[in-house]
């Protein structure tokens, strides 16, 4: 009798079809980046639960994790003229993003040099050519040099020079302005690798915001985060995507202290779907939400997969709107490809999902979130400007498929998603367990993410005291 294999914790995967397998089959050459696996196992201690529950644990993250990392704040669009501004608020943190008159893109300490006070309302975005305190009148060029201020003569013991407005660092990637309060951290290009060299910053620099949902979730902000790094739930939560979406499969990869990432195939049943499909049952109920649009009915040809039916549907519709996607992979058109960037965003590569998230402590709150969730769509090709759309803010309780504009599929995955917070939040808090216990491999981006938490704040806080 064979004695069976001993695998190590971390080794075991789903035995049947995996990402890998789908990317030989793919009608197209497939790039390197996908082609790669980085996964280690980390350990498989519980999370503690007190990380989403204590006021305390926010607190330690208000002083040492918000002000030491890279969060993209606003995209280039929105500030496109000089003197135009966009205020991003963290917790107790808010920041100007400003383009100055040479055209490059500065961020500033919302807080006036005077006596504090705030220069801009939080949420807020705007034009002047000028930064003014709305107290005192203090008056601020766009390069964050002191222009004016009121009875000079009672100021001796002021120098100008010396009451700049305090900068930010603000970096640009994929047309996203990302800012750090930091002065001394690390290039954002640095913080983002592999990223940029997985995908080029063209490929989200020619898209704009075609929708902005901001929904307020009763929950920790990493709650609502982790819920969106793996796939594990989809079985149980988005049952009706079993029968064409991959979720045991599911290829996830870590890289460095802050980035890792997720490759969910589409076009293919589920790992625990019973029923068996046809590759056009697969199909046909891929069309579905807006893809239901579809005149012609597509069939899947004798041999064929519903995966390369998709794609190729994609690649025809866009080279009618002029673009070329004759040779990119049946993988980066139909599947999920996150990248999620520490502490609290995640960029999908895909062409049929190009969405971004966000996720913030909602004011000074431990169990309350604000998520930003992002649609991207291509710029026209004639170089017609389109301004980003306008944040819609969704409460708690409201359905993503009340935005103007949404796909109601889509939206109701997104109900799905959020509806599970608040008790998430709610049951951590109820629990005689400590922690969290996660999967090996389908968790490991919350644990990679927890590991690059605690050594933040543990970093911070010997900073503190040396
Ligand atoms: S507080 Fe800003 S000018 Fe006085
Ligand atoms: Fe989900």
């Amino acid at each position: 009798m064979n004695t069976p294999i001993k695998l190590k914790p971390g080794d075991a995967r789903y035995p049947g079809i995996s990402v890998q397998d789908l990317l030989d089959r793919d009608s197209r050459v497939v790039p390197n980046y996908l082609r790669e696996q980085s996964y280690s196992f980390l350990g498989d201690e519980d999370i503690p639960y007190s990380r989403y529950t204590s006021p305390e644990f926010h607190d330690l993250e208000v002083k040492h994790l918000w002000p030491r990392t890279w969060q993209w704040a606003c995209r280039e669009e929105h500030i496109p003229e000089p003197g135009d501004y966009h205020v991003y608020d963290i917790g107790p943190y808010s920041v100007i993003v400003t383009r100055t008159e040479s055209g490059a893109i500065q961020a500033y300490r919302n807080s006036c040099m005077h006596r504090g006070t705030k220069l801009k309302p939080s949420f807020s975005s705007g034009h002047g050519m000028s930064l003014r305190c709305p107290y005192h009148g203090w008056d601020w060029r766009l390069d964050g040099t002191l222009k004016s201020f009121p009875c000079e003569w009672d100021f001796p013991h002021v120098n100008p020079d010396d009451v700049g407005l305090s900068r930010v660092r603000a970096e640009c990637w994929g047309g996203f302005v990302f800012i750090n309060l930091d002065v001394n951290a690390k290039p954002l290009q640095e913080w983002l690798e592999p990223l940029p060299a997985h995908v080029q910053s063209k490929t989200f620099e020619n898209r704009y915001i075609s929708h902005h949902v901001q929904k307020e979730l009763n929950c920790n902000w990493k709650i609502a985060s982790e819920a969106f790094l793996e796939a594990y739930h989809v079985m149980e939560t988005h049952a009706q995507l079993m029968r064409t979406n991959g979720d045991a499969n599911t290829q996830y990869d870590i890289y460095g202290d802050y980035v890792s990432r997720l490759i969910n195939v589409a076009g293919i049943p589920s790992a625990y779907c019973m029923e068996p499909q046809s590759e056009q049952d697969i199909l046909d109920l891929f069309l579905v939400g807006d893809r239901s649009q579809v005149s012609e009915r597509l069939t899947v040809p004798k041999g064929g997969t519903a995966r390369a039916v998709m794609a190729q549907f994609f690649r025809d519709s866009t080279a009618k709107a002029g673009s070329d996607l004759g040779a990119v992979s049946d993988s980066e058109i139909v599947d999920s490809i996150a990248y999620f960037v520490f502490p609290n965003q995640q960029f999908f590569v895909g062409l049929t999902f190009p969405i971004v998230y966000r996720f913030r402590p909602l004011g000074l709150h431990h169990n309350r979130t604000l998520f930003d969730l992002i649609l991207l769509a291509p710029r026209p090709k004639d170089g017609t400007v389109v301004e980003p759309a306008e944040p819609v803010w969704l409460k708690a309780e409201e359905s993503y498929s009340t935005v103007p504009g949404m796909d109601p599929y889509v939206g109701h995955v997104f109900d799905q998603d959020t509806g599970n917070m608040q008790a998430a939040q709610e049951g951590a808090q109820t629990a005689l367990k400590g922690g969290a216990t996660l999967a090996n491999y389908q968790e490991i981006r919350i644990r990679h993410f927890h590991q690059t938490l605690m050594t933040t704040i543990r970093e911070g806080q010997e900073k503190e005291g040396s």
